[in-house]
């Protein structure tokens, strides 16, 4: 069985074997205190539109996770991030429901071991459990988070920033509604600040910020324009050329097609860099979720 958002982040190798459950949990209720939010919303919620009730109900805090494709659940599974915030910085607790048994049980915050786009539910708990609501506790003293364009603000509110992440989304992210994409194709690459330190010695420009005190964030998309492939065309499927992270659809493409395109961009890279480009995005075959594409192409040729 397998649980579907919207599917925005999700490749299909072949046709799924078993039976797809599509979350439509709906609901969202808000309490408050005198320092805080908390807002209970179901899996099934569309994750930005959460985030604009929000802020018409003057709740400040989710703008930087403005126009994020896909619903609650997955929010969580994914621990979404973008502009400097991530799911993890807001989330109280997460219910889960057991497929063995159905029991139902809250997770806190750290219980989620939530880390750079992932969580428990995609480790030890995979397939293993659904999540179907989340608990946000949401400050009432706002303080935004201005990161790369952002810091070009005049004016620094919530509705500024929450405009002025759409127009950056709008422009450098294509709409998978009418280009087929899943947003970021492959994670930022994860290193330790020695291996950094080696990489700027010959890549001096290389583009990275800070995870924590002993890890660096690699940007990915730099990796892949460095190789020569931000905008190529590699038959049906193209590097978009507006942000190598993205791999789009030009029309007809299938499966197999995006599989190779991948699968070069990452061989590309660890020629380059000696860098392992993981998956951001969710790869589902027969039988499920898959975690590459080997077994795949290996099956078919
Ligand atoms: N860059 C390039 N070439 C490009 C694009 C970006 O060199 O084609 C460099 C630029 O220097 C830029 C830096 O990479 O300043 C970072 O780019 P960006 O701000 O777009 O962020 P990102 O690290 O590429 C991540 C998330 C995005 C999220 C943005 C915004 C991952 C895998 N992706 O991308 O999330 O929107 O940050 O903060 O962490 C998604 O997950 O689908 C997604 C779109």
């Amino acid at each position: 069985m397998l649980i579907l958002g919207n599917g925005s982040n999700v490749i299909f190798l072949e046709n799924y074997h078993g039976i797809i459950l599509l979350d439509r949990i709906y609901g969202i209720s808000f309490r408050e205190d005198r320092f805080f939010w908390y807002v209970h919303v179901n899996s099934g919620e569309v994750w930005s539109k959460l985030v604009y009730k929000c802020l018409k109900l003057n709740i400040f805090g989710l703008e930087n996770l403005a126009m994020i494709p896909g619903r609650v659940g997955a929010s969580v599974v994914q621990n979404i991030g973008a502009y400097g915030k991530e799911l993890k910085d807001f989330c109280d607790y997460v219910d889960i429901v057991y497929f063995n048994n159905g029991s139902k049980i809250r997770l806190n915050n750290s219980d989620c071991k939530f880390n750079y786009r992932n969580s428990i539910f995609k480790q030890h708990l995979l397939n293993k459990c659904y999540v179907v609501s989340l608990g946000l506790k949401i400050s009432k003293f706002w303080q935004p988070k201005l990161y790369c364009n952002l810091l070009k603000l005049n004016c620094v509110t919530p509705k500024n920033v929450y405009d002025a992440v759409c127009t950056i989304r709008k422009y450098k992210l294509p709409d998978y509604r009418f280009v087929g994409n899943v947003g970021s194709f492959f994670k930022n690459p994860v290193v330790s600040i020695n291996r950094l330190i080696k990489l700027k010695n010959y890549f001096p420009d290389i583009v990275y910020y800070n995870l924590n005190k002993n890890k660096m964030i690699i940007s990915a998309a730099w990796l892949i324009k460095y190789c020569g492939l931000k905008g190529y065309k590699f038959g049906t499927v193209s590097v978009y050329n507006k942000h190598a992270l993205i791999l789009i659809n030009n029309g007809s493409a299938i499966s197999r097609d995006v599989a190779k395109l991948a699968c070069y961009i990452e061989k590309k890279v660890k020629n380059y860099f000696s860098i392992l480009l993981e998956l951001e995005v969710c790869l589902v075959n027969k039988y499920g979720i898959v975690k590459d594409f080997k077994t795949f192409l290996n099956e078919k040729y």
